[in-house]
C-alpha cells in the first residue's frame, strides 16, 4: 500500500550551490547529506510539510545521475511513494503490467529497501517505492 510522497528527487549539477539555493534562497532546512554508496549519489535532504526535497548528485563522478546530467543539465529526477512493504507491492505492480529496473529491491539512503519503476511504465516519470526501515530525516 502507498502511504505518501517521500521525496521529489532533483538531479543537480552543483551539489553545494543547489543547497544553498534551497537554503538561504528558499528559506528550507537542510535536514542532512548522505553519499549512498549502492546508489552512487550524493544527497541532500529538504523536509517540506508531508514531504521532503531531494537533491541527487552523482557520487564522484560517476552513476546514473552523470548520463542525466549530461543530458539534461539537471532537472526533476523521481518522485517516490513510500510503501508499507515494497516485496509486496512490487509483486502486486508487476502483476498489473508494470516493469521495474531490478527483480529485488536495493538498500537506500537510510538503509532504506527502494525499487524503481522503469519510466516507460508511467507517463515517463521515474518512480520509486521506498520502505523505510528505520527513522530518517
Ligand atoms: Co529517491
Amino acid at each position: 500500500m502507498i502511504l505518501s510522497l517521500d521525496h521529489i528527487a532533483i538531479a543537480v549539477p552543483d551539489l553545494e550551490r543547489a543547497i544553498r539555493r534551497f537554503a538561504d534562497d528558499f528559506g528550507l532546512e537542510l535536514a542532512g547529506t548522505e553519499d549512498v554508496v549502492s546508489a552512487k549519489t550524493s544527497t541532500a535532504f529538504f523536509p517540506v510539510p508531508g514531504t521532503r526535497i531531494e537533491l541527487v548528485h552523482p557520487l564522484n563522478g560517476t552513476g546514473p545521475i552523470v548520463k542525466y546530467l549530461e543530458k539534461r543539465g539537471g532537472g526533476m529526477h523521481h518522485l517516490c511513494f513510500s510503501v508499507d512493504d515494497i516485496r509486496a507491492e512490487m509483486a502486486r505492480l508487476t502483476g498489473l503490467g508494470y516493469r521495474f529496473l531490478s527483480e529485488e529491491p536495493g538498500v537506500g539512503a537510510h538503509e532504506s529497501l527502494v525499487a524503481f519503476i522503469h519510466p516507460k511504465s508511467s507517463e515517463g516519470v521515474l518512480i520509486e517505492l521506498v520502505e523505510h526501515t528505520q527513522e530518517h530525516p
